[in-house]
């Protein structure tokens, strides 16, 4: 996308902004904007459909988080770019079991390999900490090699999402302050150096809106969605004016304390519910979604222009989540009507 000039004008850019603390915007390269496809609904629109949707809005990337033939039949051809889930309950058999793993390839990723652009497969979702941590990098080990006996080791990366609350994330903010709780790192400081090592990002679900619901009194709504021009949080020569901004930076330097040097990362979920608790309106889920697609581009503080990569979440409403804020993330009602108006372009 850039010539070598247009590099170097982001880079002086980009050390004048570090410089004055402000915000010069400057278009990034190759910006990748996903969204999560959850189906836990019994009126969502068949996946074909779903498929024909994400297309006509211009949306490039998918996330799945368990594998689903529909779907993956209805990505054939379509050039979206699919992050395919291993369901936490396969992770023991997966990191026990080479063939299993080759079995598990084989059917679902290896068969449609020709005509899905897989991009990631994620082992795993929010399974640090929990029963199933200990079978998380074994798991990717075995998947990884049997993607390399499929020859698509160069083509799909292997990686796992955790959350970013307090469970896995114990101190944020300030980022510099950024530390895993001692409960995840166990298993967390592993994954997080193999990843670092190989080059292969981590995943990670980043929900400002549930820290806000945890702690309303000092987290100020002006710091949400993208739009404050004032600095919330000024750590040492890094700027804060929104969350998403500090709780990223908070997952670098904490990856950083355990041996993590350059981890990158993926954002594999973070959304706003429109409805059915605090917080949560049309106007509220439609300012955090489209400014987050909109600021991505830029980076965060520690990684100014680094494009992050990021997938909505979600899709579509689902009735078949838990009651209240958990039915209403979607950006589309099950009829495939727009909950709010959103521009992916
Ligand atoms: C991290 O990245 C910097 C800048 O690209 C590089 O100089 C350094 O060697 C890297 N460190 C490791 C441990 O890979
Ligand atoms: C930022 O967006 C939110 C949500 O739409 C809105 O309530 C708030 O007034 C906005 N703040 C500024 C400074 O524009």
């Amino acid at each position: 996308m850039f010539s070598m000039g247009n590099r170097n004008i982001v880079s002086i850019a980009a050390i004048i902004a570090s410089i004055l603390g402000v915000f010069i915007p400057i278009p990034t390269g190759a910006q990748l904007i996903g969204v999560c496809y959850g189906m836990a609904g019994n009126n969502l629109p068949h996946p074909s459909d779903a498929v024909k949707l994400y297309q006509s809005k211009n949306l490039k990337a998918m996330r799945l988080f368990h594998p689903n033939r529909a779907v993956l039949e209805a990505l054939k051809d379509s050039n979206i770019q699919l992050m395919l889930g291993v369901p936490n309950t396969d992770l023991r058999s997966l990191a026990t079991s080479r063939s299993a793993a080759k079995h598990w390839v084989q059917k679902y990723v290896k068969a449609y390999s020709q005509r899905v652009s897989f991009k990631y497969i994620a082992v795993g979702d929010r399974a640090i900490p929990g029963d199933q941590a200990r079978y998380v990098l074994p798991a990717m080990r075995n998947i990884h090699s049997a993607l390399s006996s499929a020859g698509l080791q160069d083509r799909i990366k292997v990686s796992t999402s955790v959350a970013t609350g307090r469970e896995v994330l114990e101190q944020y903010s300030p980022p510099s302050s950024g530390r895993f709780s001692s409960h995840a790192s166990t298993q967390l400081t592993p994954v997080v150096r193999f990843l670092a090592k190989n080059g292969v990002p981590l995943l990670i679900s980043v929900f400002p809106y549930r820290r806000y619901v945890g702690d309303p009194n000092h987290i100020g709504v002006d710091y949400l969605f993208f739009n404050s021009s004032r600095t919330v949080v000024k750590d040492g020569q890094y700027s804060y004016q929104n969350l998403f901004d500090v709780i990223v930076d908070a997952v670098y330097v904490a990856s950083e304390k355990v041996g993590g040097t350059n981890l990158t990362v993926v954002v594999s979920e973070s959304g706003w519910p429109s409805a059915g608790g605090f917080g949560a309106t049309k106007e509220h889920a439609r300012a955090y979604n489209q400014n987050l697609v909109n600021h991505v581009g830029q980076g965060t503080p520690r990684r100014l222009w680094k494009s992050l990569e990021t997938y909505v979440f979600e899709m579509f409403n689902e009735n078949h989540k838990p009651r209240g804020t958990e039915q209403h993330f979607g950006m589309f009602y099950p009829n495939m009507q727009p909950v709010y108006p959103m521009n992916f372009n």
